[in-house]
Parts: C-alpha cells; sequence; structure tokens
C-alpha cells in the first residue's frame, strides 16, 4: 500500500462524498493535518535558501499609522451604489478573502443613506429625553466619561443575502452575495446606565433613535433591548469607531438587524409607542404571502455561510481540502454546524473555532477528501435557542418570494467534477 493509499485508509468519513471525522481539528489538530495530507509544503534538499532582495539593504522606517503590504492590495470592499442617489447605497465585506472572525475596521461593510457625514465630536451632542424625570444633554467629552463594556459582535444588514432571494442565482463572490455583514470587538457606554440616570417614567416602552446624517436616519427600539445589551458605541477594534461606521457615536443593537444600530447618533426619545418612521414603514419592512407586511422585525435568525470554497475559489484538483466558514445568530450562542457535500442527504457535524461567543461569528472548519466528482456543499447552524437555519426553499414556502430582508437561508455551493468551478446554485 503505498502512502497516499494509507492515509486514505486511515480516514474517518463521516458522512457522503467524502466529509472527515472533526476529531482531525479537535484532537492533535496539527499533527493530525500532517498525516491526513493536508499539508502541502515542498519537500526541501536541504541546500540553503537564497538571500532574497530585501535582505540585502534596510526596510522602511517606522510609521505613525500603520498600513498593510501592497501585495494585500486586492481585497478590497465591493462598493454599490443606488442611481441617482447621493450617498446613498452599500459596500460589501470581502468575507471570503478574510479568516478568523473579526473584520479589519477598514473593511467593515457599510450602508448609509444619505452618506457619511464629517462630524466634528466637539460640536457633536446627544440629547436624551422624551418619558424621563430629567432630560439630559452628553457632549463627547462627559460620554467619554462613564463606564464602558466590551464585547465582540456581529452586525449584519437586514437586507444581507438578499441576492439569493432572486428568482436565479446570481454568479458573484461571497462577500458580495452575503457580505453586508461584519464582526467587531465594540467599546461603549450601555444605555441603562443613561436610561437609569434619566429616570424612566411608567408607560415607557420604546426608544427613538436618530442620526446625525443628512437622512436623519431614525428607527424605534424596544425599551427592554436597550435596558438588556444595547450599548452607545466609540470604540471598535480597540481605536475610535470610522466615520462610516458612525463617528463619534453609534448606538449598538447585538443581534439586531444594523440599521437599527443607528449611526451618528444624536437624539434618543423615550416613548410610549414605535414612532413608525420612514426608515421603519417604507423600508425594513417585509412583504409577505398575500401581501401583507410584516415590520418591527429585529432579530437576525440564525445562520452560516462556506466561505471556502466558495465562487471564485475553485479546487484545483483531487485531494483533501479544508471546508471553512462562518456561523452566527441574533439570539446568542451557535451550538453546532453541520456541512454536507451531497446537496444535504447525509450531514457532518463541523469543528467549531474557540471562543465561542454570544450574538458573534463562529468560524468553523471540515476536512474533505474531493475524489473530482460533482459536489454539492451547504452549511446550516443550529443555535442555543435550538432554532435550525432553513432552506431557501423553505423560507420561500413561508414567506412567498417578495421579501427583501431577513434572508437566513442554507447558501448551496456546487463544485463541478474535474475542473473544481464552484456555483452559486438553488437546491
Ligand atoms: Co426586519
Amino acid at each position: 500500500m503505498s502512502k497516499r493509499d494509507k492515509q486514505t485508509a486511515d480516514l474517518e468519513f463521516v458522512a457522503g462524498n467524502g466529509l472527515i471525522h472533526r476529531r482531525m481539528f479537535l484532537t492533535q489538530g496539527a499533527a493530525m493535518a500532517g498525516s491526513l495530507g493536508l499539508l502541502s509544503a515542498t519537500p526541501s534538499h536541504a541546500e540553503p535558501l537564497e538571500i532574497p532582495p530585501w535582505m540585502k539593504a534596510p526596510g522602511s522606517h517606522m510609521s505613525a499609522y500603520g498600513q498593510r503590504s501592497r501585495y494585500e492590495d486586492s481585497v478590497q470592499r465591493v462598493v454599490g451604489g443606488t442611481p441617482g442617489v447621493v450617498g446613498s447605497g452599500v459596500s460589501f465585506t470581502p468575507i471570503e478573502k478574510l479568516h478568523g472572525t473579526i473584520t479589519p475596521n477598514s473593511l467593515h461593510f457599510e450602508r448609509h443613506h444619505s452618506g457619511v457625514p464629517d462630524i466634528d465630536p466637539d460640536g457633536h451632542q446627544l440629547l436624551l429625553h422624551g418619558l424621563v424625570d430629567r432630560p439630559l444633554v452628553f457632549s463627547m467629552d462627559a460620554l467619554m466619561r462613564y463606564p464602558t463594556v466590551t464585547r465582540i459582535q456581529f452586525l449584519e444588514c437586514s437586507g444581507n443575502s438578499g441576492t439569493n432571494l432572486g428568482p436565479q442565482a446570481q454568479q458573484a463572490p461571497a462577500g458580495v452575495l452575503h457580505g453586508l455583514m461584519s464582526c467587531s470587538e465594540w467599546t461603549g457606554v450601555p444605555l441603562s446606565i443613561l436610561l437609569e440616570e434619566a429616570g424612566v417614567r411608567r408607560g415607557a416602552n420604546w426608544v427613538l433613535a436618530e442620526g446625525a446624517d443628512a437622512a436623519g436616519m431614525s428607527r424605534s427600539i424596544p425599551l427592554e433591548k436597550m435596558m438588556d445589551d444595547a450599548i452607545i458605541a466609540l470604540y471598535q477594534n480597540g481605536e475610535r469607531l470610522r466615520p462610516e461606521n458612525g463617528y463619534p457615536m453609534r448606538l449598538f443593537l447585538p443581534g439586531y438587524e444594523g440599521n437599527m444600530s443607528v449611526k451618528w447618533l444624536r437624539r434618543l426619545k423615550v416613548n410610549r409607542e414605535p414612532t413608525m418612521t420612514r426608515d421603519e414603514t417604507s423600508h425594513y419592512t417585509d412583504v409577505m404571502l398575500g401581501g401583507k407586511a410584516l415590520i418591527l422585525t429585529f432579530p437576525m435568525g440564525v445562520k452560516s455561510l462556506i466561505t471556502s470554497p466558495s465562487t471564485g475559489l475553485n479546487l484545483t484538483e483531487p485531494g483533501r481540502y479544508e471546508i471553512t466558514g462562518i456561523a452566527w445568530s441574533g439570539a446568542g450562542k451557535i451550538a453546532r454546524v453541520e456541512v454536507s457535500a451531497d446537496g444535504g442527504n447525509t450531514w457532518a457535524e463541523a469543528a467549531l473555532t474557540e471562543p465561542v461567543l454570544s450574538k458573534s461569528f463562529t468560524r468553523f472548519r471540515m476536512a474533505w477528501q474531493w475524489d473530482g466528482g460533482p459536489a454539492v456543499l451547504m452549511s446550516r447552524a443550529i443555535d442555543e435557542s435550538g432554532s435550525v437555519q432553513p432552506t431557501r426553499e423553505a423560507l420561500t414556502r413561508e414567506f412567498g418570494e417578495r421579501r427583501n430582508y431577513h434572508n437566513n437561508g442554507i447558501q448551496v455551493w456546487s463544485v463541478a467534477a474535474r475542473t473544481g468551478e464552484v456555483t452559486n446554485v438553488y437546491a
């Protein structure tokens, strides 16, 4: 038996079309990966390596603000706009080119309704009023003195993955299909502290949040959510927010649809009822079967996505691959991710990379032996509340074809026989 045949014989296949037990990632990870033939280094003949040009003279000096390597310049957000509307549109995080779970600030997705305001923090204030005993106004300096909390959590636009609600599967990178979501370490002041200071009056149930952009983006948020885990975010991944993410302050509502985390926050008004703003009636409503619409739909559903292989990340030759992706849920932690290589006939449990955090990205991995034949790759996430990520077909059956938001359906990638080309398909 050749070494390669021996390796194949040792594999513990756990589901159809070549999925291998996650044990290899959980125990003795690196050693197992080696014995399974996932390592791809070239054998060395022990000659000394040549001295490359960058070793022959000193490199560049220290810098006051770092930049990535110029060889990584192609990793960019994909920017989309709304024709004829100044400053309205989106940019997508290139999720298929990133790893781990933290999105670099420069690549965090964007959705603006009237462009990015250039806010001088010394001229910015936050007003807290409405059904409170003591209306308060906060300068930046005042707010910066409050106690803060820090959490790693995702932000997802409610319109994310909307392309896959269309009648035909579109061929685009995973980031363009699903990149209206990102994950950061957010640091900010708990809303509960500010609301308690102002003294919320009896009968209050909602809080209107308004942004300082030219659209005056406004949403109504349940008071219960504000008192639970809402923060006024000041820092993202350790540095002050970027302008496109709400500098100098934004609301951050863990697990809720992205636009409710109002950027450039300037006003909070405590109310009895939701305000029914333009942004929660004309936009962000879910048209259902029969033409009725759901409004005020907040938590993002349990979801996962294989980022590699995916469109444009084709397989090169038969052999062993790591299938990897991300999973998240607006309801809490990811409990389990399952992967299928045979179009959903059989499933195997993927390895989750620690730490598994609440309302955060969780990275999953699955070892796979591709035999060069056709394969249909899918992932499905299950969260700690027991919710299971649905298929696109199940969502369409329940909600019809006209919904624009909250698509947490399973992404299906087809791998072509021999060429290994990956395409977006509807199963
Ligand atoms: Co919604």
